[in-house]
């Protein structure tokens, strides 16, 4: 590895390529260490990969330590120096027979709270801090940074401009009310309006009220009408109080908006973009993928290939009532809720076109615009809007997005329409007011990519430290 000043660390993850006969030191937490006769074994392991290193430790070298290595219980951190050896064992290549070994810090096994004995994801989670020491966590973390760096990628060699859109915002992008309000009022005691009992925001550290934003697609409007192609990726928080596997109240999205886009190139990106963030994540993290297509999801290949191999279906949204109330019909008991035109889908309506009926990830686009926000393209039917949802199998909705209503008045009429306040938003319609282009974008759903490519059923579990109702402990 090429590391040019900083210490040349042996990362465990390097060691299985380095000849035999070397003399390494390599640092870690022990995952087990089994006694036989003459010799010990410890499973080393330092979060590179997900390969433990295992270290030999001879008689005659534990005699040397000056402590008694049944210390080295599951969990302490170890330091070894020792040679590189051939590994008779299947699997790996090398093994370290120590010379020295150090205890960083010890692991008392009585109160250590990652036993064998308790690893369910319900009890993992009350140990937030520690599960990524277990191989599923640790894996998960990795797959999480590879496929961010996809992301990157993608649009990156795409020619799209990486912004950074406000996390504090003034403007309720999915017009949803879902927001966290920020603010530094005494809530206590809180100024008033002159006569009146509302709250005084002028008094407010910004000077108006003020939330974590649901959305920076607004923002990124502004910045794709000037840049032309950019994309965001950022954190996100909605105070929806859906207590679902698929909702947290604070996720990470990735919004590209494009200048000059259709709603049909918005939905040809989408359709590259995901497939080429899950191959690259195939390619690069294929002994941690194995973990979950081993242990959490046994369709997980056939689920990604059969997303990286297809065509996704795009159907209109009529087309999809069509489908959904054929299937109603033959079968009263399929859905809780009767399929409608005008309804909006619920996860029993989308998983039925997608796991049954296509059997692949599909589009639905042309939406009734009752059930979608005021920024989308108005068609010429006056009735729906130029919106589309990506669906995939197990997660449901995975991309959200739209063309955009470009045209001035219509946009005006349509927020007029929903009662969103015209003052607020000057700045968006002056993107309409000066050098107005068609335009288009999305958003992905950092964590629920994340539960389609490991197979994890619980947003809870595909991030470090969930937000969700009633939990930000950490
Ligand atoms: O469909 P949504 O609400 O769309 C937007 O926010 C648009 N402004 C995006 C755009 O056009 N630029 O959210 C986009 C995606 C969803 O498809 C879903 O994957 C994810 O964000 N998402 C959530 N993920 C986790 N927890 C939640 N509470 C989520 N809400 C939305
Ligand atoms: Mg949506």
């Amino acid at each position: 590895m090429t590391n040019g000043s900083f210490p040349k660390h042996s990362w465990i993850k390097n060691i299985f390529s380095l000849p035999v006969d070397t003399t390494v030191t390599a640092s870690g937490w022990a995952k087990t260490r089994r006694d036989a006769k003459g010799f010990s074994f410890i499973e080393l392991n330092d979060g590179s990969c997900r390969t433990n290193l295992q270290v030999i430790v001879e008689q005659e070298v534990v005699q040397k330590l000056g402590f008694d290595l049944k210390q080295i219980t599951p969990g302490t951190s170890v330091r070894v120096k020792g040679i590189l050896r051939a590994s008779p064992g299947k699997g790996q290549k090398v093994e370290l027979l120590a010379q020295e070994i150090l205890i960083l810090g010890p692991c008392p096994s009585e109160s250590y709270p990652i036993q064998k004995k308790n690893t369910s994801d319900e009890y993992l989670r009350t140990v937030a801090h520690l599960r990524p020491r277990t191989n599923k966590y640790g894996a998960m973390l990795r797959i999480r940074s590879a496929l961010a760096f996809a992301i990157h990628k993608f649009f990156q060699e795409n020619d799209f401009c990486y912004v950074h859109t406000p996390i504090i915002t003034g403007s309720d992008c999915e017009g949803a009310g879902q927001m966290f309000q920020v603010t530094t009022l005494d809530l206590n005691n809180p100024p008033r309006q002159k006569g009146k009992n509302d709250i005084d925001y002028s008094k407010d550290f910004f000077a108006r009220r003020t939330h974590l934003t649901v959305s920076g697609q607004l923002e990124g409007e502004a910045l794709a009408s000037s840049l032309g192609r950019i994309y965001t990726f950022g954190p996100t928080f909605r105070s929806e109080n859906s207590n679902t596997p698929r909702h947290a109240a604070e996720f990470w999205m990735i919004e590209p908006e494009m200048a000059f886009y259709e709603l049909e190139d918005n939905m040809d990106l989408a359709e590259a973009f995901v497939k080429s963030i899950i191959t690259q994540v195939q390619e690069r993290c294929a002994e941690d993928l194995a973990l979950f297509a081993k242990f959490v999801d046994p369709t997980l290949e056939a689920t990604l290939s059969n997303i990286t191999q297809n065509e996704f279906a795009r159907i209109s949204y009529t087309e999809a009532v069509d489908i959904l109330t054929q299937a109603y019909q033959q079968k009263k008991d399929l859905f809780s809720v009767a399929p409608y035109w005008g309804l909006d889908f619920g996860a029993e309506h989308e998983k039925f076109i997608v796991e049954q009926h296509f059997k692949r990830p599909t589009i639905i686009y042309n939406y009734p615009k009752e059930i979608k926000a005021f920024y989308m393209k108005l068609n010429d039917d006056q009735k729906t809007v130029r919106g589309m949802d990506l669906l995939v199998p197990r997660i449901g909705e995975l991309i959200g997005g739209s063309e955009r209503e470009t045209r001035l008045p219509v946009l005006e009429a349509r927020m007029k329409e929903i009662g969103i306040e015209a003052q607020d938003y000057q700045w968006y319609l002056d993107l309409r007011r000066f050098g107005s282009v068609p335009h288009s974008g999305f958003g992905l759903g950092f964590e629920r990519a994340m539960m389609l490519v490991t197979g994890i059923s619980n947003i809870r579990d595909v991030t470090a430290f969930p937000r969700t109702p009633g939990s930000a402990d950490f």
